[in-house]
């Protein structure tokens, strides 16, 4: 001790008191810091782990609905009939925040329809018949009302095929809980309100609890038409997801078509949805088989030709 103190007084000449104090304040300091550095530690590892639980408890409320299967409809893209009913459907139901910008008035004449028709009856927006198909309402006020812009419809049809848009329209069903009134099936929590609800009526849709396994069949049946639903995702990376998994529809008041007809019209409209993305399909495939046949044709008289001018010795 003795020893010590001496060797500190000897110490830069520094009296011993003071050097001691010197060191307590350094230390005290160096503890306050190392305290403070660890109380920020622990807050945020408390903050962590507490928001960690309020997701983890709205992830457990949100019970996502199991993949459905799609649905092909009749393929009525050579029925010009049904592609003008289809035509109707679009510019009463859809074009008032759908536009189409790839098709114009004046093409609607490939089917059947005069000018005047498309005049009087499918062009809401009062364009010009060289005007591409314009949604009523303008982008912007669909974006602040919707919460995101109803999509040109143009090429819906070969981006998403034909079968999931029949589905898709097969699927809205009423939920209270949603903003609009309606959910779908197929996209859960979709932002376009259930516009065609006065052709099928009032109706819920009703789940079978929240069925683990139906979740891991649904996703081994349906990956493969490549749904997105957060169920799916989960449920191929390995993880349980449980799942609500859809029974049928409970129909209240009835709509001005019967289910059959809803179908049929919406077998229509898919159908012009078709012609919208490919106006030219039917004509395309009547030209590859007329083109096939030709070089058929051509590969004989070439045939025939080569046999009748090789010498006959040969
Ligand atoms: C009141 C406005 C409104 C009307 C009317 C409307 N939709 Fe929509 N539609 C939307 C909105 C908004 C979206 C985007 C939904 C989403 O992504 O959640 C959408 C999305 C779609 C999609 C999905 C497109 C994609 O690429 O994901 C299709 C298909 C569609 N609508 C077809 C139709 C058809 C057919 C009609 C007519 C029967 C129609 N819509 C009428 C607002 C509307």
């Amino acid at each position: 001790m003795e020893i010590d103190r001496l060797g500190v007084r000897e110490w830069e000449g520094l009296p011993a008191r003071a050097a001691r104090s010197t060191f307590a304040n350094l230390a005290a300091a160096t503890g306050r810091a190392a305290l403070r550095v660890l109380l920020t530690l622990a807050c945020a590892l408390l903050a962590v782990v507490l928001l960690g639980q309020v997701r983890h408890a709205r992830a457990a409320d949100f019970v996502p609905v199991a993949p459905i299967p799609l649905v092909t409809p009749p393929d009525r893209s050579a029925d010009r009939a049904s592609l003008q009913r289809g035509a109707r459907l679009f510019a009463g139901y859809c074009a008032s925040c759908h536009a189409a910008r790839l098709v114009r008035y004046g093409q609607l004449r490939e089917l059947g329809f005069s000018n005047a028709d498309i005049v009087a009856e499918l062009d809401p927006t009062a364009a010009k018949l060289d005007e591409p198909l314009h949604a009523a309402m303008r982008a912007e006020d669909a974006k602040q009302a919707f919460g995101i812009a109803p999509p040109d419809l143009s090429l819906v049809a070969r981006a998403k095929g034909r079968a999931w848009i029949y589905t898709y329209l097969r699927s809205f069903y009423s939920d209270p809980d949603r903003p609009m009134g309606a959910n779908n099936l197929l996209v859960p929590d979709v932002a376009m309100p259930d516009v065609l609800a006065g052709l099928h009526g009032e109706r819920t849709a009703v789940f079978a609890g929240q069925d683990v396994a139906g979740a891991q069949a649904g996703a081994g049946r349906h990956s493969a038409n490549g749904a997105a639903s957060g169920a799916v995702s989960a449920a191929v990376a390995g993880s349980v997801a449980p799942t609500r998994v859809f029974v049928r529809f409970a129909q209240g008041a009835p709509g001005s078509l019967s289910p059959a007809a809803y179908d049929s019209a919406l077998a229509d409209l898919t159908a012009y949805l078709g012609w919208m993305a490919e106006p030219a399909e039917r004509q395309r495939h009547r030209l590859g088989a007329m083109v096939v046949g030709f070089l058929l044709l051509f590969s004989f008289a070439a045939w025939r030709l080569l046999r009748s001018y090789r010498p006959a010795d040969r």
